[in-house]
């Protein structure tokens, strides 16, 4: 049996063979410095009742959990609502309630695709004071049907006065068009749909979200908004290609404020997905991350151009079709999503919006019971407070991202450096995932604990640090759960953020240590890894 205390003793046990000492980088990478908020979330438009509730019946969890992470990193994540759903999204003005979806199976067990919203829908975007909000509007229907058309008429005015209390981030004209020809959820489009019918739906669209703007909210007509985020492609390889749209004129107007593309590593049921192969590996992250990056460096060619138009992922998570129980859900896909979000970090990417929906596999949290899922934080969140941690106070004290390449793809580094002038390039933190699979339950299903769980195997990690004093302290703070297969009793730096504890309020367990320390030697420092956790060391602000 392997509590939490004896992963400690395993730690003075292991050996240190003489591994490979790692230099960081002395300097910040230029590329690397992520926007505020960047761990954001991208939920399910019609979810988001469910995760943010109404102003009678405010969803104070999920409030919980999202104050969490701002508490962290300075300021709260950034929300993105939208998703498959914000394009069946019909405007019915006699709705009682918030939203009304039909779930047909054979389209998808998960999610409604018949949809009708009513005014109070647009009641969530009250419920979390200081949270900002994209609102996911509908392209799919919007230029298919004229009931579509008289959705974003008639919701425009809505969404813009609810998002008129400092709460806006920016607007969204249709989820995936990449897709929308193909989809495995029915087409929307005809075949011929290409690149060039897109850049002008896109145009016509926007051009009348402007002009509602512009009618019912006129504050957030000024100083050149409203603007966009696009193009919201499910990827680089269907049938549309983003350079092509560009190139016919989508962001003419210059109104496109955010670059975003989506990812997901693979599908829920795609052959051969497993947790060491497909998640808790390097390299796999890294390819499918790098993917991004030509396109974008082809239609954004210079900095300034860059830096005009950020790159972010507006949507992504671990497998699509909302995640495969036994991989998504468990403390191996929360490593995962770490690795993801610091390693697109390092490569420019500035935000990131995990994406979740009422019992998906991957959300972060569940934010209502329901009878397929319980009420609760799960795995992945708190890879979200790892990265969080790792990013600091990036609002007062920004940092900036750097991959540390280590030997074997089933482990990752990175290194966070203050970028403020005054602190020169300081090393703030370094965090290390040990990736290799460790089960203790039966079948690796995070339910029944296995009698005789395995000896657990740790790593030792050696990094130069240039520019940090020999004799300095470095706090270590570990991310922990009984294996790679746990899906609850998951601590960071002896924290809980569990629904069942205070309603995903912080409350520190007495029965994990914290407090641990290592010291630069020869302008080296060294720390232990057990497989399937996470350390974040905290360097001294000088
Ligand atoms: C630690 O304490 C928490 C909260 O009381 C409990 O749920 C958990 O099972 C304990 N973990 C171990 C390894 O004993
Ligand atoms: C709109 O909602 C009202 C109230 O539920 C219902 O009676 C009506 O049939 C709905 N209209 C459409 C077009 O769905
Ligand atoms: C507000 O949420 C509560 C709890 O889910 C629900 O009972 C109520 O019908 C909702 N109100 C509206 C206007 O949708
Ligand atoms: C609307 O979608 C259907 C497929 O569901 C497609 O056959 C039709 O051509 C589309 N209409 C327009 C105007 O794009
Ligand atoms: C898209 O289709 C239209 C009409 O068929 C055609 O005129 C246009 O050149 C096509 N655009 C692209 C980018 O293929
Ligand atoms: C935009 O599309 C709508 C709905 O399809 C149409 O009624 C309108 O004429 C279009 N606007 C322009 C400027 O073509
Ligand atoms: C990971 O990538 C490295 C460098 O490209 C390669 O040498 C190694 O074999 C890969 N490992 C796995 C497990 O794919
Ligand atoms: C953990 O269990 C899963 C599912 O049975 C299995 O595929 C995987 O190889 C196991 N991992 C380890 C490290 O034993
Ligand atoms: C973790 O392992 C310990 C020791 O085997 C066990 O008591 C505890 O219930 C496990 N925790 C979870 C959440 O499975």
């Amino acid at each position: 049996m392997l509590t939490q205390g004896t992963v400690f003793a395993l730690l003075g046990a292991v050996s240190s063979v003489a591994a490979d000492v790692y230099t960081v980088p002395s300097q910040p990478n230029a590329n690397g410095e992520p926007f505020d908020g960047f761990v954001s979330y991208s939920i399910e438009f019609a979810s988001f009742p469910d995760f943010a509730g109404n102003k009678s019946a405010p969803n104070t969890f999920s409030y919980n959990l999202i104050n969490n992470l701002g508490a962290l990193s300075g300021s709260k994540p950034y929300i993105r609502v939208g998703g498959n759903t914000q394009d069946y999204a019909l405007y019915n003005a006699s709705l009682k309630t918030s939203l009304v979806g039909i779930v047909d199976p054979s389209r998808s067990p998960d999610y409604p695709t018949t949809i009708h919203i009513g005014p109070s829908y647009f009641e969530s975007y009250s419920t979390w004071p200081g949270v900002k909000f994209s609102h996911g509007l509908n392209l799919g229907l919007g230029a298919n049907r004229s009931e579509g058309w008289q959705t974003l008429v008639d919701t425009v005015p809505l969404a813009c006065k609810a998002l008129s209390q400092g709460n806006l981030y920016t607007w969204e004209y249709g989820n995936e068009p990449d897709l929308f020809s193909t989809s495995a959820q029915g087409p929307v489009r005809p075949s011929t749909w290409n690149e060039s019918t897109y850049a002008w739906q896109w145009l016509n669209g926007t051009a009348e979200i402007k002009k509602q703007i512009q009618k019912h909210c006129p504050a957030l007509s000024l100083f050149g908004e409203p603007k966009f985020m696009a193009p919201s492609y499910a990827g680089t390889g269907n049938h549309l290609k983003a350079p092509l749209a560009f190139q016919d004129g989508l962001d003419k107007n210059k109104d496109i404020q955010f670059f975003s593309t989506h990812n997901y590593i693979s599908g829920a049921t795609s052959p051969g997905v497993t947790l060491q192969g497909t998640l808790m590996n390097h390299n796999k992250t890294v390819s499918s991350i790098q993917g991004h990056l030509p396109e974008y460096n082809a239609i954004f060619p210079t900095p300034e151009a860059q830096k005009a138009t950020p790159l972010i992922f507006g949507e992504c998570n671990s497998l699509y079709n909302q995640g495969r129980p036994g991989l998504s859900n468990t403390f191996g896909a929360a490593l995962w999503g770490i690795d993801f979000n610091l390693y697109a970090a390092s490569v420019g990417f500035k935000r990131v919006h995990m994406h979740m929906g009422t019992n998906y596999r991957y959300q972060a949290w569940q934010p209502v019971e329901t009878d397929l899922a319980s009420r609760g934080t799960k795995a992945p969140y708190y890879g979200n407070i790892a990265v969080s941690a790792t990013l600091g106070a990036s609002n007062l004290l920004p940092v900036s991202i750097t991959n540390i390449p280590l030997a074997d793809a089933y482990e990752a580094a990175y290194a966070a450096h203050y970028t403020s002038p005054l602190l020169n390039g300081h090393l703030a933190r370094i965090t290390v995932l040990n990736m290799r699979g460790y089960n203790t339950t039966v079948d690796g299903q995070g339910l029944d604990p296995l009698p005789n769980p395995p000896p657990r195997s740790s790593q030792s990690y050696t990094f130069a640090v240039s520019g940090v004093r020999n004799g300095e302290l470095v706090g270590i703070q570990r991310l922990l759960a009984n294996g790679s297969d746990a899906i609850t009793g998951i601590t960071f730096d002896g924290w809980s953020y569990n629904y069942e504890l205070a309603l995903g309020k912080p409350v520190r367990l007495h029965n994990v240590t914290v407090g641990e320390t290592a010291r630069v030697k020869n302008g080296q420092v060294t720390v232990q890894v057990p497989d399937s956790s996470a350390v974040v060391l905290n360097f001294p602000l000088l």
